[in-house]
Order: C-alpha cells, then structure tokens, then sequence
C-alpha cells in the first residue's frame, strides 16, 4: 500500500488537479486507487461526483488515521490525499502517512517564496526525504526545438538553491485541457489521450512510480 499526499501552502497551484490525475492515471494501469478529500472546499468530492466512471473509490475528510484500513477495506493498493492549502493538523498527519509527498508549485517567484512553510512542515513529518515540488502552470515550451520557458528554469534552481528541495524533471504546463477535463469528472487521458497534458501526466507518473 503506497501513500501520495499532494500538498502546498499556496491556494490554486494545482494540488485538487494533481490528486484527480494521478488517481486515474493509476487507475488506468491497473491500481486500485482511493481518493481522500481532506479539503473543506471538497473540490475532489465534486469533481468525482461529476466522474461517470467508478474506477476510483472516493473517501471525504476521514480521520487520518484510519486512511489505510479503509483503503485495505476497499481493495486499494494506493491512496491519494488531496489536502487543503493550510497546516491543519489533519494536513501534518496526511503528510506523515505519505510515501511520497508531492508539492505542487507556479513557477513564480512568489509561489516559490511560500514554500518555506512547506519546508517546516515537510522536516515536521520527517518525510524530508520523500517529496518532490512538481512545477505546475508552467508556460509551454516555445519554438522547433521545445524549450522550456526560463520561469521554469529559474524557478526550479530557486527552488533547489533556496529550499534545498527536490523538483520533478517532469513540468506540468499550463493546458486548457485540465480545465476542460475536469469540467465533466474526467482526467486529460480521458479527454484528450494523445494531447500533450496527457503526455505530462504520464511523464510525471512514471517518475513517481520510481519513487514510491
Ligand atoms: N496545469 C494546469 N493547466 C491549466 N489549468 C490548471 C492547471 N492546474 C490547475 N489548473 C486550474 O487552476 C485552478 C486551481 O487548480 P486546483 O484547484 O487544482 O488548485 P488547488 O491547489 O487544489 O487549489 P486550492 O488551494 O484552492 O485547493 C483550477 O481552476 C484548475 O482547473
Ligand atoms: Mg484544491
């Protein structure tokens, strides 16, 4: 039974999009996944309320503690928490439960700033060696060979230099796909298989995969 928790202090980074995707992404290549929404805002909850498929098992706002004798329950071998963008106490346990905790993160300097908070909470979950920041909203990469945007690029040495973090090769671009898909309950696989969301998603979940 492995554990991702999916958090960041900043609000709209991409933590609810992020939880969604990888619970179908697993899914998709045969995990048997539950969603925990430990958000109020139950941005999860609504999003798969909205899902036709039942391939992911939704859990809402249950006590931490019981997160993995629920998922056993059902017959999950993973578990993604979406938490909200704040240190609850609930988020701290969320995050000590965690295998890998992923930290959503705009490639701004002021989203990069805030992650001092994750940092402290991160070191207080003792997971320091557990997470990734996944560079989210970043702009598409320009021009014949591709390249990334230098936001990104500054914003991931910031990242490694200033915090001593360790950022996802893979990017997450800003797409109007993970708009579109999550408007009906879908993921990008789903809405656009062979778009370059999609691409990313899979990119990303390979690397995850390594470190769980
Ligand atoms: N890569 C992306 N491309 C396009 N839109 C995105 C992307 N990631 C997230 N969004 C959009 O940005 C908004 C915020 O994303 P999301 O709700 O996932 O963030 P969050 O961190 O969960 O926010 P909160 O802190 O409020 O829970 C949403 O409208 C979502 O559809
Ligand atoms: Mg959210």
């Amino acid at each position: 039974m492995k554990v991702l928790a999916v958090h960041s202090q900043k609000g709209g980074s991409g933590k609810t999009t992020l939880s969604a995707h990888l619970s179908v992404q697993a899914a998709r290549l045969g995990h048997r996944v539950l969603i925990v929404d430990l958000d109020p805002q139950e941005s999860v909850r609504k999003w798969w309320d909205r899902r036709v498929a039942d391939d992911v098992t939704l859990s809402v706002n249950p006590p931490v503690a019981g997160i993995k004798a629920a998922a056993k329950e059902h017959g999950c071998d993973l578990v993604v928490i979406d938490t909200p963008p704040r240190s609850a106490a609930t988020t701290l346990a969320a995050l000590e439960l965690a295998n890998l905790v992923l930290i959503p993160c705009r490639p701004s300097i002021v989203d990069v700033d805030a992650l001092d908070k994750v940092v402290e909470l991160v070191a207080r979950a003792r997971a320091k060696s557990k997470h990734a920041v996944i560079i989210n909203h970043a702009p598409a990469p320009r021009g014949v060979i591709q390249a990334e945007a230098g936001v990104v690029a500054d914003s991931r040495s910031a990242i490694e230099a200033q915090f001593k973090l360790t950022v996802a090769p893979t990017v997450i671009c800003d797409r109007a796909a993970f708009r579109h898909a999550m408007n009906d309950g879908r993921a990008v696989a789903e809405f656009e298989p062979a778009g370059k969301a999609a691409g990313e998603i899979n990119s990303l979940w390979s690397y995850i995969q390594e470190r769980i």
